[in-house]
């Protein structure tokens, strides 16, 4: 059986996943490798319409972080299963905007969900579908909320205060820490011209480890 590549992109809002994922993407089609970009919480029909309940502002007050939990998982069932699996076994590489990381960054460090929990979950769901590289734009949450800002009204996760940004931002670290070799920290305060050069060197390096080419 053919085996693919995951590659994950991480961070908190603003932080510049989609500009990352757009380099990525470049990177590979430039070496006409065939590639699935994706996103979570979402990423099939159903996890899309899972993200739509995740993130609508209407539930500001009513969502139990266990439930966010759940919910989140619940989409990446159905993300790995009908997306990120058979795309490996394709053989094809995988960008996901936001992965398993997140869960512990969010629901984990945001919201104080015991870890063990969250690493059971992703036993059950995830099994062996787990990135081997991960892109982590790191930098305070005040300055990422600014740039996100930009882009239009903030969801229900985005309306939350500075405080759970770094508590999501401390717990991403922590997961850095605990996975040197997979996890890369990208200080994303430098230029995107910078941030786009860090990535491609790591690229070249992942490049050279593949059988693939
Ligand atoms: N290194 C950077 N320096 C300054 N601005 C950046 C950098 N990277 C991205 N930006 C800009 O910041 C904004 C947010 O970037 P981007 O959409 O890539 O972030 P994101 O992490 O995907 O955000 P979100 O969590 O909202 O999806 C965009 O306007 C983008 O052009
Ligand atoms: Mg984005």
């Amino acid at each position: 059986m053919k085996n693919g590549r995951l590659i994950t992109v991480e961070g908190i809002e603003g932080a510049g996943k989609s500009t990352v994922v757009g380099v990525i993407r470049d990177w590979l089609e430039s070496r006409h490798i065939p590639c699935v970009l994706t996103r979570e919480p979402g990423g099939t029909p159903v996890a899309e319409a899972i993200r739509q309940i995740l993130l609508s502002p209407d539930f500001k007050e009513s969502i139990q972080s266990e439930t966010e939990l759940l919910l989140m998982f619940a989409g990446r069932a159905q993300h790995i299963s009908e997306v990120v699996a058979p795309a490996l076994a394709a053989g094809k590489w995988v960008v996901s905007d936001r992965y398993l990381d997140a869960s512990y960054a969010y629901q984990g460090g945001g919201r104080g969900l015991p870890f063990e929990r969250i690493q059971w979950l992703e036993h059950w769901i995830a099994g062996a579908c787990q990135p081997e590289l991960t892109f982590l734009l790191d930098l305070p949450p005040a300055v990422g909320l600014a740039r996100a800002k930009k882009r239009g009204p903030h969801d229900r996760i985005e309306q939350e205060r500075l405080d759970f940004f770094e508590r999501v931002r401390a717990a991403y670290l922590i997961r850095a820490g605990q996975f040197p070799d997979r996890i890369m920290v990208v200080d994303a305060l430098q230029s995107a011209e910078e941030v786009q050069a860090l990535l491609l060197k790591k690229l070249a390096e992942l490049q050279e480890t593949s059988q693939n080419f």
